[in-house]
């Protein structure tokens, strides 16, 4: 079933709303296999993008709610990061998402609002936490909703509208929201697929049931480039016609892959998508390159020790120097022993899991 941006409006709500509320709420990292990159509209992709979901890299947020005597203006909220208060440049990021899902969730302006958010992996790690932040906030406001409306709606409903929800606060994070594989964007062969909300697909073969992601941490800085400003050079990007249409086929294509347990079109889309994705910001004007040598070397020494060893680990990237390795659990640990040996060199490693 497909809903539209209407079906998530609230136009009026009951007289009677709970006077104070507590919340918690989780919810995961996801490594997007094909890359979301570019938008159109208001937080819409440029492209079809499709995730595995992560177990452990997570952000776990709770929040509690009081009633106000009358609706505030824009929403009235605290927001404590880790034990302190956020920063202006979060705050602001902040406000933004909440300005935009207010008519959608129009009760969050009769609250005051304290969070506490934290995440289960290292802060100056260099992973992207707006994904799993935002998705964990459309979790709580749901949760709100469900209390006000007792026939809020079926489950598939309210996944569709956490997606629809945090998608507002940061693309990738309306992938965030459930698990094994996320889908989001339309796909003209993808039955259901919307560019409002991801939607989930399980059915994965078993060869992708026990499987690791082990994220290298390269480089551990905030990146030179944001990914807004990076979304936004796609607007005029000489290959942004090709890149929609490759994403179509390369989602098309990994989807069958991991329903069939093919784990070498797998490999091959992945790592094909991780350079395009990084070959599209060195050819955007004004060109950015966010791979270290590290990440080439990396790259360059898993490719190796595929080929010696036939341990099926392929590499992926977000938007950053950091190399994600997908791989089968039994092979993590000799994959990673083999690495830091032949590169005479160690990283740190998050071990993660895609969630099943
Ligand atoms: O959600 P954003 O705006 O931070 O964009 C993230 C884009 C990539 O991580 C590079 C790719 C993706 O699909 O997650």
């Amino acid at each position: 079933m497909n809903f539209s941006e209407q079906d998530f409006i609230i136009e009026k709500l009951p007289p009677e709303l709970p006077e104070e509320i507590s919340f918690h709420a989780q919810a995961p990292s996801n490594i997007a296999l094909v890359k979301y990159w570019g938008k159109k509209g208001l937080q819409l992709p440029m492209n079809t993008s499709l995730s595995f979901t992560l177990s452990e890299s997570k952000t776990i947020t709770k929040a509690r709610a009081r009633r106000l005597p009358e609706p505030s203006g824009e929403v009235d909220f605290i927001f404590y990061f880790e034990g302190k208060k956020a920063g202006e440049k979060f705050y602001r990021k902040l406000r933004t998402f909440f300005n935009r899902i207010a008519p959608y969730a129009p009760y969050i302006k009769h609250y005051q609002w304290t969070f506490e958010s934290q995440n289960t992996f290292p802060h100056s790690s260099g992973i992207a936490s707006s994904a799993s932040g935002f998705a964990a906030l459309a979790r709580i406001v749901m949760q709100l909703e469900k209390e006000i409306f007792e026939d809020a709606g079926n489950e598939d409903f309210e996944l569709v509208k956490t997606s629809f929800l945090a998608r507002l606060g940061s693309g990738s994070a309306s992938r965030s929201v459930a698990g094994p594989v996320m889908i989001w964007g339309q796909h003209r062969e993808i039955s259901g697929t919307s560019d409002l909300y991801a939607i989930r697909r399980d059915g994965l073969h078993t060869y992708f049931q026990d499987f690791s992601d082990l994220i290298i941490l390269v480089d551990k800085g905030q990146k030179q480039v944001s990914s807004t400003r990076g979304h936004s050079l796609i607007d005029e990007h000489p290959f942004k016609n090709p890149r929609i249409e490759t994403a179509q086929k390369n989602a098309l294509a990994i989807l069958r892959a991991l329903e069939t347990g093919d784990a070498e079109t797998f490999g091959d889309i992945l790592e094909a998508e991780a350079l395009m994705l990084h070959a599209l910001m060195m050819t955007s004007r004004p060109n950015y390159l966010l791979m270290r040598p590290d990440t080439l070397a990396i790259i360059e020494t898993t490719r190796a020790i595929r080929k010696e060893t036939g341990i099926p680990a392929y590499f992926t990237l977000d938007a950053g120097a950091n190399v994600h390795i997908l791989l089968p659990g039994k092979d993590k640990e000799i994959f990673q022993q083999t690495l830091f040996s032949t590169l005479k060199k160690s990283f740190d490693i998050i071990p993660d899991r895609i969630s099943v």
